[in-house]
């Protein structure tokens, strides 16, 4: 064979393995509205960067007659490119090869970007579209997996890792991107559940779709397991761009700073009038999100989920942060346990990778009830408690109105190594409110009052009172615990200056082999 027929078979080979399960199935991935595993690649990493590993890997199953069924690169194309220009790892599963399932080389293969992106210090992206486990592989496959999740649990905190589901996703399946720090899920055709609803009506009689047991509203909604819902895949993949735009490359590195056409000394005066007088009115903090941040830019994590706070990122003069904010327009701002775990969660995946933390508060507690105590709010509400103090990286806070109780304490207080605490002067700052206090300091004496108008206007005065006394935020700024009172307009140009300070910041946790965060 002569050089050129040599590389004409090369040409053919790589066409071949281009061509996953072939045309057919290619075809009728296209006619669901879906992408190919190389088209997905393609789309999310910049134009002609990629760089393709193992393309000739093919199954080495003989079970069932497999090995008169092979196809180039079995089921999962993977390699690296760049994103913005720099490094990324990434596997895409091929839903035309054996229905994207596992076997034990195409768990190799993802072992194989896993394993250098760690070496390299770069991100992994996993784009998954899977029946499972490659069924005629056995314990191969089982085994494949548990290769892959040892990997991503080496790799937390570490490099950040990012999950797009854009297909099934089922079983033990669901733990790889179940550990990882993003999972993003396109609506309608992506689904995700540890057992699918045929055995669940077999085991439990529960009759339920695929969608209602595990399409992507339901784990943005309720379950949580998503942070993004995308409408389709187009937006999928811009989610896993925009989300890598705000991160460094690996945990010894800074996020980025960009350019900012934004003025960082811009006065935003609608802000000095934006909380309402009455102090039970709710308001929209984002609002006042994306009246601070650069460019109104603000890139919402779990934003159907827990929606009495918020959590995302965005950035300040060109700096990424993280922001969580308590959300007056839902639930009055409450902490609750899936309020709790959705910003630990946040703030410990900032922590791991250097962005800076952002908190604006105005939190009228934790949600009282047997609903979340059986629900166990104490481990929940610890958990945010823990994920504050153990965080290092710079930490802002800003309370915008109410901070009370150990709600003030958890949302980033100055003991818990805030560096920055500043509050509006619309803050109230107290152990509870004005009318729970006063039942509590006041109880007996009300009780002696028999005329029901000189006990209403007792109890008024005296809410009154304590109201005057504590429902502001000087006597926390009287022992130091805010740094300083703010006007709010200064609100983004305070923030900017702070960050710039504290971008040499150092802080550490004595040494130990892990914590024991609340679980
Ligand atoms: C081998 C598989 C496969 C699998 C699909 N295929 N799943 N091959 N192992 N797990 C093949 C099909 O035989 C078919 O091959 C092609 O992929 C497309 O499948 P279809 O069924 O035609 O596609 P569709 O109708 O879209 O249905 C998709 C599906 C269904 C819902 C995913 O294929 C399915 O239910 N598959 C089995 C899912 C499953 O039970 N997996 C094991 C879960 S347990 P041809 O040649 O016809 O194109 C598990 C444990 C993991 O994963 C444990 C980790 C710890």
């Amino acid at each position: 064979m002569s050089s050129q027929d040599k590389i004409r078979k090369l040409i053919e080979l790589r066409e071949q393995a281009r061509l996953g399960g072939g045309i057919k199935r290619i075809e009728k991935q296209h006619a669901q509205g879906r992408y190919t595993a190389r088209e997905r690649i393609d789309m999310v990493l910049d134009e002609g960067s990629f760089e393709e590993f193992d393309m000739f890997v093919s199954h080495r199953c003989t079970n069932f007659g497999m090995e008169k069924t092979t196809f180039l690169g079995d089921g999962v194309v993977t390699g690296h490119g760049t994103v913005d220009g720099r490094v990324v790892y990434i596997f895409s599963q091929d839903f035309t090869v054996f229905g994207g399932s596992l076997s034990e080389t195409f768990a190799l293969k993802i072992c194989k970007v896993m394993d250098q992106a760690m070496k390299v210090g770069a991100p992994v992206i996993g784009i998954n579209d899977s029946g499972g486990a490659r069924i005629q592989e056995g314990v191969m496959s089982l085994a494949g997996y548990a290769e892959i999740f040892q990997r991503n649990i080496m790799a937390s905190g570490v490099i950040p890792q990012i999950s797009a589901i854009f297909g099934p996703c089922a079983g033990g399946a669901v733990y790889s991107p179940a550990l990882t720090d993003v999972v993003i899920m396109s609506d309608k055709t992506s689904y995700m559940f540890v057992t699918g609803p045929k055995v669940t009506k077999t085991v439990t009689g529960e009759d339920i779709s695929v969608e209602d047991l595990g399409g992507a509203t339901v784990h943005a909604t309720k379950s949580g397991v998503a942070h993004f819902r995308a409408d389709d895949e187009d937006e999928g993949l811009m989610l896993i761009r925009k989300t890598l735009e705000y991160l460094p490359q690996n945990n010894l590195e800074e996020p980025v700073q960009t350019e900012c056409s934004d003025p960082a000394d811009r006065l935003d005066d609608e802000l000095n009038d934006i909380i309402p007088v009455n102090p039970n009115q709710p308001y929209n903090v984002k609002d006042i999100i994306y009246t601070i941040v650069d460019g109104e830019q603000f890139l919402e994590f779990h934003r159907h989920y827990a929606k009495n706070i918020v959590v995302g990122f965005a950035k300040f003069d060109g700096m990424p942060v993280g922001i969580i904010a308590s959300q007056p327009n839902y639930l009055a701002g409450v902490l609750d346990i899936d309020a709790s775990r959705k910003a630990a969660r946040f703030v410990r995946f900032c922590d791991a990778f250097n962005v800076p933390i952002i908190t604006l508060v105005d939190v009228p507690g934790f949600l009282p009830g047997s609903i979340q105590e059986y629900g166990g709010i104490i481990i929940h509400g610890a958990k945010l408690l823990f994920a504050y103090g153990e965080a290092t990286v710079p930490k802002i806070t800003i309370t915008l109105r109410k901070s009370y109780g150990g709600a003030h304490d958890v949302m980033g207080s100055k003991q818990l190594r805030g560096d920055l605490n500043y509050a509006w002067p619309t803050a109230e700052i107290a152990v509870m409110g004005g009318k729970g206090a006063i039942e509590i300091l006041e109880g007996r004496n009300i009780k002696k009052i028999e005329d029901p108008e000189e006990k209403a206007k007792y109890a008024a005065k005296k809410e009154a009172e304590y109201t005057e006394k504590f429902a502001n935020p000087y006597q926390a700024a009287k022992y130091g615990f805010i740094d300083d009172v703010i006007e709010p307009r200064n609100t983004r140009f305070r923030i900017i200056r702070g960050l710039r300070t504290l971008a040499t910041k150092k802080d550490l946790n004595p040494p130990k082999k892990h914590s024991n965060i609340p679980l």
